[in-house]
């Protein structure tokens, strides 16, 4: 099967420079229908900055990108109504309620009249706002802000959303709210972009790209990405986590510590190697411990250690 003739996102070489840098370089994505994938990143990587070319709000400097079909240099005002984009700012008219932001969004991208308020209330209900229609956008809860901004995104019925952060700075509770939605629009078919820097979510993604100093690092499904990582994780939960932090920073073929609670991550060569030799250590500095154990990497442990090795 050709690959290529099913994407619905497509870039070859994308670029963006702000001046003299460049802030995305040499962009190669390849997104089928229905994909969901997580864009993950340090601050600064060039996240927004691609999620605004894709939406057709920026120009592109060099390269090109096909998005539904559409060449994004000569026709970025035709892809517009295939594509959703939320921006990671609030972007909503806080003066404005829930309802007239809604139907501020369906004026501009002209949606039929005749249709909109069973839209409006099917998006309503949705995101959970329907008690809330009348309340002004700037006195809603952060995470019903975003809720509403989401629900502003999908009022033209866009097959492509692009979602900037969407969660960031929202409570647990109201982004496991949000991913809900957000797999119900992937089950239904959307195709979705959504940056974070909450790897729990990154998990979530069908795919995941990695994007670094405007470079996409690696893309794949998060247990390819996970299995990426070069060594083996140890976890391990001392009574003295201070003590032992310090002993086993210092034995060969361990190249990283991260504490979690009471627990010790160690990013180690080989686990069957040093499991033993950690056990030793511990054992002769009377470091009590429970817990020791070979333990799957995590999504952020193997983004760090990817960027670790950029970094070197
Ligand atoms: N309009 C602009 N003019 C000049 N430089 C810009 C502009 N927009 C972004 N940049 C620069 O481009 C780089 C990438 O920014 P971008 O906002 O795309 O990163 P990001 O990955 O979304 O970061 P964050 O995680 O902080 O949101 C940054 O160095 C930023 O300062
Ligand atoms: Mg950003």
């Amino acid at each position: 099967m050709n690959k290529t003739s099913e994407s619905i996102i497509m870039t070859q070489d994308l670029c963006r420079d702000f001046k003299q840098t460049r802030v995305v370089d040499k962009l190669n994505l390849n997104i089928q229908p229905g994909e969901l994938f997580g864009l993950v990143g340090p601050d600064g990587a060039g996240k927004t900055t691609t999620l605004r070319l894709l939406a057709g709000l920026l120009n592109l400097s060099k390269g090109s990108a096909t998005i539904a079909g559409l060449d994004l240099g000569a026709k970025a005002e035709a892809i517009k109504p295939h594509v959703g984009y939320m921006a990671q700012q609030f972007s909503m008219y806080g003066e404005l309620s829930v309802l007239e932001n809604l139907q501020f969004f369906a004026e501009l991208f002209s949606v039929d009249h005749t249709i909109l308020a069973e839209r409006m209330q099917r998006l309503l209900a949705f995101a959970g706002l329907t008690e809330f229609t009348d309340r002004r956008a700037a006195y809603l809860s952060g995470g019903m802000q975003k809720k509403l901004a989401l629900a502003c995104t999908l009022i033209h019925q866009p097959e492509i959303l692009l979602l900037d952060e969407p969660t960031t700075g929202v409570d647990p509770v109201s982004r496991r709210e949000f991913w809900n939605i957000l797999t119900d629009l992937h089950l239904q078919g959307a195709t979705i972009i959504v940056s974070t820097p909450y790897m729990d979510e990154a998990d979530r993604c069908s795919q995941v790209g990695l994007m670094y100093a405007g470079k996409m690092i690696i893309t794949g499904t998060p247990n390819q990405i996970r299995s990426n990582i070069e060594g083996q994780m140890v976890e391990v939960q001392p009574e003295n986590w201070k003590a032992a932090l310090a002993l086993l920073s210092t034995l060969k073929g361990v190249q990283e510590i991260q504490t979690y609670g009471e627990s010790l991550h160690l990013l180690v060569d080989s686990g069957r190697k040093r499991l033993p030799e950690i056990e030793r250590a511990l054992k002769k500095e009377k470091i009590a411990f429970r817990g020791l154990r070979l333990a799957p990497a995590r999504m952020e442990e193997a983004f760090i250690s990817l960027i670790r090795k950029l970094e070197a």
